[in-house]
């Protein structure tokens, strides 16, 4: 069977890694027998100006919406850009698949390749293997905002925390089959601010709940300031952690920092066994655009991440133990922009897959 992919480079950046990273997925597939085509799509901040901007441009269009729904897989760059208001672009198309697929799961692994990428002091790759499993469809994210008196001293704006039991219940049950799955400690963090926050409460009762469907996973607990501070202090700790939208979207970023930046990290939205979607965690960057100086790596494991969502686990970790061979051997030599240009890394990594 062949996958239909579809391709949304974005903005800034996001065109440049995605194209190197396709050349990945071209140079791997067939010695892993995957048959694919990719359908590229313009959507991004240049589409909405170019389709009238303010004045009705569009995002994500219902008819690529409805085409997308028919596809395996979607494989993003970055979205987001000055030249639109804040959020809009990033509104309309990351956040509209995101829940108009219902892919509640953001997977979001972080993984340390070489201890010379970390800024921790004395700390190696056996220290830093984590996943963090970000709720994705709920939280402040999907609320609606509300501003009443705008603009006067008694303006009051409210976007609430919403949590739905269905919504909690599959992510964490996703959760404890992840640390069952990985088999490492056999156990289960809940990241959470039950204590401020008290309508996480639910969280609290669904994780107990849940687990006791999995007698053989500990539960561990943790405070979001409190899982912020031990991840830089003691990674180690960390197996696999669940947490919801909004703690997820700020733990990961010093997840990523921790794994050697944002140039490594990357993320599953994904609904298990339906058409889902991967993408590097960095944003456009967009002082960077069109300079062939971004470093693609983390849209390229993005491309891995969706191997294995599309049942292809081999080519899957063929592609990460890749990625890890060419830092460790310093062919990569950093993750940071600039050093090496976005096309040689890709083209790097497509020849070690290919050989
Ligand atoms: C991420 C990003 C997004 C988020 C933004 C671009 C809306 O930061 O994927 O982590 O907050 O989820
Ligand atoms: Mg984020």
């Amino acid at each position: 069977m062949s996958h239909k992919i579809a391709v949304v480079g974005g903005d800034g950046i996001g065109p440049e890694v995605t194209a190197a990273a396709l050349k990945v997925l071209e140079a791997i597939a067939p010695k892993h027998g995957i048959a694919y085509e990719t359908i590229e799509y313009p959507f991004g901040t240049d589409h909405w100006l170019e389709t009238g901007g303010t004045d009705g441009g569009e995002t994500l269009p219902d008819s690529a919406f409805a085409e997308i729904q028919q596809m395996d897989a979607v494989l993003l760059g970055a979205i987001g850009d000055p030249r639109a208001p804040v959020g809009l672009v990033e509104h309309g198309v990351i956040m509209r698949m995101r829940v108009g697929l219902d892919l509640f799961v953001n997977l979001r692994p972080v993984k340390l390749y070489d201890a010379r990428l970390c800024p921790l002091k004395d700390k190696t790759p056996d220290d830093v293997d984590m996943v963090i499993v970000r709720e994705n469809t709920e939280d402040a994210y999907t609320a609606q905002p509300e501003f009443t008196d705008k603009g006067t001293p008694d303006e009051v704006a409210v976007q609430p925390m919403r949590y739905t039991r269905k919504g909690t219940e599959r992510v964490i049950r996703y959760a404890y089959e992840l640390a069952r799955k990985r088999n490492k400690t056999n156990k289960l963090l809940m990241i959470d601010k039950a204590n401020a926050v008290r309508a996480q409460d639910l969280w609290t009762r669904t994780m107990a709940e849940v687990g006791e469907e999995f007698p053989d996973i500990e539960q561990d607990h943790a405070y979001i300031d409190a899982a912020c501070m031990w991840m830089v202090k003691n990674p180690e700790w960390f197996d696999v952690a669940v947490t919801t939208n909004l703690f997820g979207d700020i733990i990961t970023d010093v997840g990523a920092m921790i794994q050697g930046g944002l140039g490594v990290a990357a993320s599953g939205n994904i609904h298990p066994g339906q058409v889902s979607l991967f993408e590097p965690i960095h944003g456009s960057a967009p002082k960077y655009a069109g300079k062939n100086v971004a470093n693609p790596v983390a849209t390229v494991m993005a491309v891995g991440m969706m191997l294995d969502h599309l049942g292809h686990d081999a080519a899957a970790r063929e592609i990460e133990a890749t990625v890890a061979k060419l830092i460790q051997e310093n062919v990569i030599k950093s993750l940071s922009a600039g050093v090496q240009s976005t096309s040689e890394i890709g083209d790097l990594l497509a020849s070690a897959v290919a050989g």
